[in-house]
């Protein structure tokens, strides 16, 4: 039988973690997860002034690694997890079932927030409209924007993600690879305030890779929707993750040194330099904006005019 490389112990099985070029057993994998995630937040400050934490679900490994280690870590921090259903078919109520079931099994608060019930249109009608092409970076948009105006409207005053260390290096190597300033100034672990309706964000896995993601549900027995989202399948951004697991394997580390590099020596040089935009408020939904539509209301009208789905009227 092998042994875990910290504690010694023979164990039957064995998770191997590339991040630490090692193998652990449950425990001391559950113990290094949590170890690692409570020194990521309280070495960004993540919760001080913190009173109504909001928590983003999907149902996916990442959000449900993150819902669980904050219970286990801070057993008496209360939170509420808001759930979006993006009404993608074949998908989005399997997660909505799932987080609602963790919500209750553990007495947190859930809001739901069912796009398709509210505003009359679901991700699965932009996928099928013309501008389905660019469906994950839509999505994004929807997402970021409803999180936040949740999270507003009900008096939350900051938002945990799930994004994890090869999500935000994925970003980065494109960021760093098309020039996108403006962007790059914003990838960081801790996404302040900059307005009266911006809720503020923070990314407390951000220096956990995917597979410790991974390994952490599954060792802790929490529940998560095990496929992919159905429109993501082939897209750009997986194969960018693609590659730089390749990287990594090549350079041990790389991720994380690519990320430390940036929080620690790019960004204090980028935000000296880089003025941040003025933000002003959208002139059809009140919400903060760089232009006088934001990009969401944007995304609306262009999706009312290239299909035929009928919105709500409020
Ligand atoms: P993604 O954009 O899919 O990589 O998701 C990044 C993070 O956004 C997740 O870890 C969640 O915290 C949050 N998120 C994504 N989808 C949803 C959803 N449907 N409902 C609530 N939060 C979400
Ligand atoms: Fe957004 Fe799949 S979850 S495109
Ligand atoms: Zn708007």
């Amino acid at each position: 039988m092998a042994r875990c490389s910290k504690c010694k112990t023979e164990a039957e099985s064995l998770y191997w973690l590339d991040s630490m070029r090692s193998s652990l057993c449950q425990s001391c994998l559950i113990e290094h997860y949590e170890k690692k995630v409570k020194r990521t937040i309280i070495k960004y400050r993540m919760l001080s002034d913190v009173k109504n934490l909001g928590v983003a679900v999907s149902g996916g490994k990442d959000s449900m690694a993150l819902v669980r280690s904050l219970l286990n870590i801070f057993p008496s921090l209360n939170f509420t997890v808001i759930h979006l259903n993006l009404g993608i078919p074949e998908y989005s109520d399997a997660c909505q079932a799932l987080v609602q079931k963790f919500c209750q099994e553990n007495s947190i608060e859930c809001i739901t927030y069912d796009l398709k019930k509210v505003e009359g249109y679901s991700i699965g009608d932009f996928a099928t409209s013309k501008l389905g092409r660019r469906i994950c970076g839509i999505c994004g948009v929807v997402k970021r924007y409803l999180i936040n105006k949740v999270a507003l409207e009900n008096g939350l005053d900051a938002v945990a993600t799930g994004h994890n260390l090869d999500d935000t290096v994925e970003l980065l190597f494109n960021q760093y690879m098309s020039g996108a300033l403006g962007d790059l100034v914003r990838n960081k672990p801790v996404l302040p305030s900059t307005h009266p309706k911006i809720v503020k964000k923070i990314k407390p896995l951000v220096e956990v890779t995917e597979q410790e993601n991974l390994y952490y549900v599954l060792s802790t027995h929490t529940g998560y929707v095990d496929r992919e989202c159905p429109l993501v399948k082939g897209s750009r951004m997986l194969k960018r993750k693609k590659l730089l697991l390749r990287i990594e394997e090549e350079i041990p580390n790389f991720k994380y040194l690519l990320f430390k590099s940036h929080v620690k020596r790019f960004l204090p040089i980028l935000e000296k330099h880089f003025e941040a935009p003025a933000i002003r408020e959208c002139e059809r939904c009140g919400m903060p904006s760089m232009n006088s539509v934001c990009s969401y209301c944007k995304l609306v009208s262009k999706l009312r005019l290239s299909s035929p789905v009928s919105f709500s009227s409020h």
